[in-house]
């Protein structure tokens, strides 16, 4: 039987109480309580479809046991932007095509965000290449994905220095 845990999280912006079982992990208590956008893959940290925003730092939510995370902000791909207000990330993954079955985008998104926000602002195709590489995609062969992340972070880049 697992000890239950009783903690405070940020999701998306919302601040949340809950009781968690003391082995649940990110991934099942995200996808238990509706935020279905972050999905399940390998669960073992080797696919990087459920991977979410840390505390602003990417992590693999099946790698993560969420009784350790009180007070902390976990941002999913939904939380970024919205269909009316997209993030330049979800924008740029439309316009070039970089999203097939779809099963990868949440955290193919959140992982270039990690990317562009804590490590490299203008990555060149190789550094995306390297900082996605947690990141597996069955469908599109990768280099929409790249050029989507170059798309976004020359917004990105403009938006600031603007
Ligand atoms: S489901 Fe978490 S890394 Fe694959
Ligand atoms: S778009 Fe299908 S796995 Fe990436």
């Amino acid at each position: 039987m697992s000890k239950t845990i009783q903690m405070t999280l940020s999701i998306n912006g919302e601040k949340r109480e809950e009781i968690v079982a003391s082995n649940e992990t990110l991934l099942e208590t995200l996808r238990r309580l509706g935020y279905v956008e972050v999905k399940s893959g390998c669960e073992k940290g080797d696919c990087g479809a459920c991977a979410v925003l840390l505390d602003g730092q990417a992590v693999d939510s099946c790698l993560t046991l969420t009784g350790t995370l009180d007070g902390c902000e976990i941002t999913t791909v939904k939380g970024l932007g919205s269909v009316d207000n997209p993030h330049p990330l979800q924008t740029a993954f439309i316009d070039r095509g970089a999203a097939q079955c779809g099963y990868c985008t949440p955290g193919m998104v959140i992982a270039a965000q990690s990317l562009l926000t804590n490590d490299n602002a203008t990555p060149s195709e190789e550094e995306i290449r390297v900082g996605l590489s947690g990141n597996l995609c069955r469908c599109t062969g990768y280099t929409k994905i790249y050029d989507a992340v170059i798309e976004a972070s020359e917004v990105l880049s403009k938006k600031e220095a603007s």
